[in-house]
C-alpha cells in the first residue's frame, strides 16, 4: 500500500493550477485521486476531472473534485493511472479491474499520460499477467475462438459465477498469451476480430511512469521519443 500512496502522490506533483485531469481505474489510482482532491482542498488548485470508471467517479465526487462532462472537454492535460504490468519501453497491461476501454478513450486524449505502480508491475517482457480484452456479449464463443487462435488461451471473467460485466455492457476475456514481444502488433491483431471492442494492451501510449517502492521511495522512467 505504502508503495502504491507514494507513486501516486509524486505523480500528481505533475498537476498544475487551471489543468484538467483524466481519473484512472483501480487501487492506485485510488491514491492519485485522494492526492488530487487534496491539490483542490490544501493547496486551492482549481481543476476539473474525467474519470475512467463509474467507480472512479464516484469516488471523485465523493472527495469534492469536480467532473466536467466530456463534450466541455478538448483535451485531457494529464490522466494519471495504475497498470497491471510495465515494460522498460513503457508499454503496459491494463484491464485488471475491468475499465480498459474507458482507461484507453482517456489515455488517447491526453497530453500525457503517468502511469502509476508498485514494483511488482514491473516486467521485462509483458505477458505474465493475463491481457483482459472486452469484448460484446453477442456470439462471444465465436470472438473467444478467434482470439484463441492468436495463439492464447482465452477465458471469460466470472463474477459470482457470472459473467464480469464491464461498465460499458461488455464482457472480459482474460488471454494467457506468454511473452507478448510486440504488444503494438497484437493491440492490432486483436482490434481486427470482429465482437473485440478493446484490448489492454497500452503500447507506446504511457509518457512516464512513476514506480513506488514498500520503503516509500519513488523512480521515475519517461519513454524516450525513439521507442
Ligand atoms: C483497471 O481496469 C486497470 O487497468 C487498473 O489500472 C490496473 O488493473 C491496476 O490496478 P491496481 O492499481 O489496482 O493494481
Amino acid at each position: 500500500m505504502k508503495a502504491k500512496k507514494a507513486a501516486a502522490e509524486q505523480a500528481v506533483t505533475y498537476i498544475k493550477d487551471g489543468m484538467t485531469v483524466g481519473l484512472g481505474t483501480g487501487s492506485t489510482a485510488y491514491w492519485a485521486i485522494h492526492g488530487i482532491a487534496a491539490l483542490i482542498k490544501e493547496q486551492g488548485l482549481s481543476l476539473r476531472a474525467v474519470a475512467s470508471s463509474q467507480s472512479s467517479e464516484a469516488l471523485a465526487r465523493e472527495l469534492g473534485i469536480p467532473i466536467a462532462p466530456f463534450h466541455e472537454v478538448d483535451v485531457i492535460d494529464i490522466t494519471i493511472d495504475g497498470a497491471d504490468e510495465v515494460d522498460d519501453r513503457l508499454h503496459l497491461i491494463k484491464g485488471g479491474g475491468g475499465a480498459l476501454l474507458r482507461e484507453k478513450i482517456l489515455a488517447g486524449n491526453s497530453k500525457r499520460m503517468i502511469v502509476i505502480a508498485d514494483e511488482s508491475k514491473r516486467v521485462e517482457t509483458l505477458g505474465r499477467f493475463p491481457l483482459p480484452v472486452e469484448l460484446v456479449p453477442f456470439a462471444e464463443n465465436w470472438t473467444l475462438n478467434a482470439i484463441a487462435r492468436l495463439g492464447c488461451e482465452a477465458r471469460i471473467r466470472l463474477k459470482d459465477g457470472q459473467p464480469f460485466v464491464t461498465d460499458n455492457g461488455n464482457w472480459i476475456a482474460d488471454c494467457s498469451f506468454g511473452a507478448i514481444p510486440d504488444p503494438a502488433s497484437l493491440a492490432v491483431s486483436l482490434n481486427r476480430i470482429p465482437g473485440v471492442v478493446e484490448n489492454g494492451l497500452f503500447a507506446g501510449i504511457a509518457s512516464s511512469a512513476v514506480i513506488g517502492c514498500e520503503d516509500g521511495s519513488v523512480r521515475e522512467l519517461h519513454r524516450s521519443e525513439r521507442q
